[in-house]
């Protein structure tokens, strides 16, 4: 038996979720067994702990879209017992049951092993978030970014993405400019190496001039929607955006001007389905490039049965940095 969080539908078709007791003998099929140690909260968790957001194939479900643990049993040769693992997507925690249970069984495809110089709790205190967060930064990277090019806006700041594309854009050197609702937040964000504050009021409607003062020389971007669309115009010529999520709304209110005009790129970033080469690339600069007291700085701690009031709060958008989850207290 081991414990788990788990989602059901009431008669009423409403989900609840719960920590309980559960047989190995339901866990979904998978080469690959291991012992979670920590887990995370992300806005998708948030999704998946309540109603689901289309994402949860069937009930019970056990969320959680990313783990990191030792592997209990194997019957892939890539990966033994006792190897040290983390796993970030593949749709963990949605359409596969995922990471907040003491026991998790997976595909060793999906699964990187856990790179040195982090521990299992490191690595979820970067999450899905902040490995999507770095594949942002390579991103941007790769399209010409690098210090000394002018300040990096990164909105949502204060949330996970924001908090880890800060802490890791700052450490390379650049010029970090956070984006947030929350004015409460900028020590925090001054902290992780942020040198200047903008208040998301400023730029988060869109306005009727598709290009204003060239700015930023590259964005990550969390929030989307009028955000996304006011930044495309006030980059630098040839800058990149990477978009990363949709906290502030999916539409975007855009024009084409600033791809056609100032060379804008826009780059999508999909943490999910990346192939594993990239994962470990990411995973790699992660342990050499975000260091480890500004992960500490913005990490809490929880427990399974704190898990369905932070799922409501990282969809009110009031987790602040990330949340890593001990499966086992
Ligand atoms: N592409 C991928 O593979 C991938 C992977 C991970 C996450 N994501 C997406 O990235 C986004 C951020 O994820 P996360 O885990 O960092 O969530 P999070 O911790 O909740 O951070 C989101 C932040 O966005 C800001 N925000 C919230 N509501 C807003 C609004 N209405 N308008 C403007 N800003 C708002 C808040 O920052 P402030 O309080 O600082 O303003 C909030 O902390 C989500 O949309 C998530 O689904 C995508």
């Amino acid at each position: 038996m081991f414990r788990a969080l788990v989602v059901e539908k009431d008669d009423a078709g409403k989900t609840v979720a719960g920590v309980q007791e559960i047989g190995e003998d339901r866990l979904p099929d998978g080469n690959v067994t291991v012992a979670v140690e920590y887990s995370t909260v992300n806005y998708k968790d948030g999704l998946c702990i309540g109603p689901g957001g289309g994402l949860v194939r069937n009930y019970p479900h056990v969320p959680g879209i990313d783990f990191a643990g030792t592997v209990e049993t194997s019957d892939d040769p890539r990966y033994g017992v006792g190897d040290k693992v983390v796993l970030t997507g593949w749709r963990v925690g949605e359409a596969h049951w995922g990471g907040y249970a003491q026991k998790a069984r997976v595909k060793a495809d999906w699964l990187v092993p856990l790179p040195d110089g982090l521990s299992a709790r490191d690595a979820m205190a970067v999450g899905t978030a902040g490995f999507t967060a770095m594949l942002a930064v390579m991103a941007l990277e790769d399209h010409g970014l690098e210090p000394g090019r002018g300040p990096v806006l990164v909105t949502g700041a204060a949330g996970g993405v924001g908090s880890v594309a800060t802490a890791i854009l700052a450490n390379l050197g650049h010029e970090v400019a956070a984006v947030t609702g929350r004015p409460e937040t900028e020590t925090y964000l001054r902290d992780l190496g942020a040198t200047q504050i903008v208040a998301r009021e400023e730029i988060g409607e869109t306005v009727k001039r598709p290009l204003e003062a060239e700015t930023w020389a590259g964005c990550v971007d969390a929030v989307g929607g009028a955000m996304l669309a006011r930044v495309l115009g006030q980059m630098k010529y040839g800058g990149s955006v990477a978009a990363v999520g949709l906290a502030g709304g999916a539409a975007l209110p855009a024009t084409v001007i600033p791809f056609l005009l100032r060379g804008v790129n826009l780059l999508g970033i999909d943490s999910v389905m990346q192939p594993f080469e990239n994962r470990q690339r990411a995973w790699a600069r992660i342990a050499k490039d975000l260091p480890l007291d500004k992960l500490n700085a913005m990490v809490t701690s929880a427990t399974l049965s704190d898990l369905p009031g932070l799922g409501r709060d990282i969809l009110n958008g009031q987790i602040k940095g990330r949340v890593v989850v001990d499966v086992n207290a």
